[in-house]
């Protein structure tokens, strides 16, 4: 009997974190970009209160992940990865300002401002489930800043251009000390890449970044339906 090829003798060297995060999220990437909302409003058929609606939730949900965060900084895995470059709570204050004036706190707690269900649901998770796992904490972290220094810039420009939305109510997606995106998600897929992760917690930070796709995807769901209901009554 021949001895077997030394290559298949040799165990496969697993994929890196950032690679595999890519790879299992990508078609969750697909759909998100592909719901009818993110398509609509890149393709420029809604208007600026599409725009304006989606800051609305994206302000509900970064001060539950800013929260969240925040009691993390000084943790041994995840605390690399909370930079004060990413935050975005002071920029969509100034969105928030911009658009519904000087009042929108006050709209924003007794309704006037619309928070969808999803919006609702996926801020409680962020607040649940990031005091109790940096798995799940990661995740998030990766989905949203790495979505915002990639597709977010792309929404900004066609916003601008559809919508003639100034870049004053733009700030979300202006990432202003962060000159380069492209070197910065270089070091953050480094670091995933040579934080020591176990393979329990890999599996779980990749799960939990598909379903924290899902809980993105509900909230374009539930914006697409509450047009329609705004439009019907
Ligand atoms: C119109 C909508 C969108 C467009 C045009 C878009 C576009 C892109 C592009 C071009 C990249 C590649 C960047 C690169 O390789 O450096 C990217 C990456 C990414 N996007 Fe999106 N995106 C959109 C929506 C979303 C949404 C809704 C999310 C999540 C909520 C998201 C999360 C991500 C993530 C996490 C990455 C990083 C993938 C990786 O390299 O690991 N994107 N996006």
């Amino acid at each position: 009997m021949s001895a077997p090829a030394v290559e298949s003798a040799l165990p496969q060297a697993p994929a890196a974190l950032s690679q595999q995060l890519k790879t299992h999220t990508a078609s969750a990437h697909t759909a998100a970009e592909d719901s009818r909302f993110v398509a609509e409003l890149m393709g420029g058929t809604l208007d600026v209160a599409a725009l304006v609606s989606l800051l609305d939730q994206s302000i509900v949900i970064y001060r539950a992940l800013e929260t969240a965060l925040a009691a993390h900084t000084e943790h041994p895995q995840l605390g690399a990865f909370i930079d004060r470059k990413l935050a975005r709570v002071a920029a969509l204050e100034a969105d928030m300002a911009y658009h519904h004036g000087a009042d929108w706190e006050a709209q924003l707690a007794d309704g006037r401002i619309v928070i969808v269900p999803a919006t609702l649901a996926y801020a409680d998770m962020l607040t649940t489930m990031g005091r109790e796992s940096i798995e799940f904490l990661l995740a998030h972290h990766y989905v949203r800043y790495m979505g915002d220094l990639s597709g977010g810039l792309i929404i900004s420009r066609m916003v601008e251009r559809h919508y003639g939305v100034a870049s004053e109510g733009l700030n979300f997606y202006d990432f202003d000390a962060i000159a380069k995106p492209k070197p910065y998600k270089d070091r953050y897929r480094e670091l995933l890449d040579t934080t020591d992760f176990s393979r329990a917690q890999q599996d779980a930070i990749l799960n939990f970044a598909a379903e924290s796709f899902e809980l993105n995807l509900a909230v374009f769901v539930d914006l697409d339906a509450a047009r329609k209901a705004a439009r019907a009554s």
